[in-house]
């Protein structure tokens, strides 16, 4: 039996601890006592107390040391109570691992000192090991220790988000050489994603190996592709990364923007759960996806900017709406802003425990 697989055998000897947890359970589809809920980047500029600890430390810098990995991981779960942690860490921590020369530039994002574009760029991306991502390895631990029953997500950036970062050498709105080199030399796009596939694939195994409870893929810029080039050129590589973990027997996340005409072939990557951006409601989502795989998302998170009524009639529709999934977890749609307000985030998570009870 895999263990992601819903049975009476589960449901007849209710799992204790983080597997037993409203997260865990409803990324199984099994039933759950309310509704879990955490939010995409809860750890970060939105919090005094982050904002404070960060200060005078670099962002790559804080991700290497892991007391304050830890302890920036578990502010957003004392102040908010989220029914889940996320490792605070950087899609590009594992490519720095693998030799990259690059920054994560206040304001801007990931910055690539030598963007890879050739063969021999491919070529000096290594492979990691579990040493070279130790400091990740410590962090879990430590905070699988801190975290008793609240389940701890570990993530990875997937190999088209984290080659466009590589292309381009920074951010991008259009990813126009990311997708010149995809059309105009597929072999060398398939190999550097192959390669991502690889380092991606080990820097979750680290993670999986040190305890955490589930992990999500995150392939955020993804909805910049038709469903023809998406399949063709990037879903074969995600697959690799999600199946190297089905041994791993954790629930596997799988999340993008902008992926409405995307929806159904990222559902056949491979994770139990597919994230949905606030664009797509969830019911129609999930009629894209199929009856298999639970939903997360999805409120825009310009959304807390409104009038708390506002804000609740929203978090009502959407927990109505992701009834129609056999499982949902409920999230923003994207990444939690800088400048939300924390105390909106609490109070969503009691409004999304509180009407979801069961
Ligand atoms: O509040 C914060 O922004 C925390 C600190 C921080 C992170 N990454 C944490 C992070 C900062 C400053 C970055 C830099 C960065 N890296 C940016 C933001 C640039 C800026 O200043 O606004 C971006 C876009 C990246 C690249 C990146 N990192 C992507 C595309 C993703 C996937 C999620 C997404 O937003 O689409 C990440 C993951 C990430 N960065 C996480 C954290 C804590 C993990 C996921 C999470 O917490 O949800």
């Amino acid at each position: 039996m895999t263990p992601t697989t819903p049975g009476a055998a589960r449901d007849s000897m209710p799992a204790t601890g983080v597997a037993g947890s409203p997260l865990v359970r409803a990324a199984r589809r099994e039933p759950v006592p309310h509704t879990p809920v955490w939010f995409m980047r809860q750890a970060g500029r939105s919090l005094p107390e982050y904002r404070e600890i960060r200060t005078g430390v670099p962002m790559l810098e804080s991700c290497r040391r892991p007391e304050l990995v830890t302890e920036i991981t578990l502010q957003p779960v004392r102040r908010h109570g989220v029914d889940a942690a996320i490792l605070f860490s950087d899609i590009v921590v594992p490519v720095a691992a693998a030799g990259v020369d690059l920054d994560i530039v206040p304001g801007t994002g990931p910055v690539v000192a030598e963007p890879i574009r050739t063969a021999e760029d491919v070529g000096r991306l290594r492979p990691i090991t579990r040493d070279d991502v130790g400091f990740v390895d410590e962090a879990v631990r430590m905070l699988v220790a801190e975290l008793g029953d609240t389940p701890l997500i570990g993530f990875a950036g997937a190999p088209f988000t984290l080659a466009s970062y590589l292309v381009e050498g920074g951010p991008s709105r259009n990813h126009v050489r990311t997708k010149a080199l995809m059309y105009g030399e597929p072999d060398l796009w398939h190999a550097l994603c192959g390669r991502l596939a690889e380092i991606t694939g080990e820097f979750l195994a680290v993670q999986a190996r040190a305890g955490v409870a589930a992990v999500q893929l995150f392939d955020s810029w993804a909805g910049a592709l038709s469903e023809a080039d998406y399949r063709r050129f990037v879903l074969p590589h995600s697959r690799t990364v999600l199946a190297g973990l089905a041994d791993a027997g954790i629930p596997r996340i799988h999340f993008g923007v902008g992926t409405a005409e995307l929806l159904g072939a990222m559902g056949e990557a491979g994770a139990d759960v597919v994230g949905v951006d606030w664009r797509t409601p969830l019911d129609v989502a999930t009629r894209r996806i199929g009856p298999d795989l639970a939903v997360q998302g999805n409120l825009d998170p310009c959304l807390l900017f409104a009038p708390w009524p506002v804000i609740e009639a929203e978090v009502r529709r959407i927990l109505a709406e992701g009834r129609a999934a056999p499982g949902h977890i409920f999230n923003l749609g994207h990444g939690v802003l800088p400048e939300t307000d924390p105390d909106v985030l609490t109070r969503v998570v009691e409004l999304v425990h509180a009407a979801s009870a069961r």
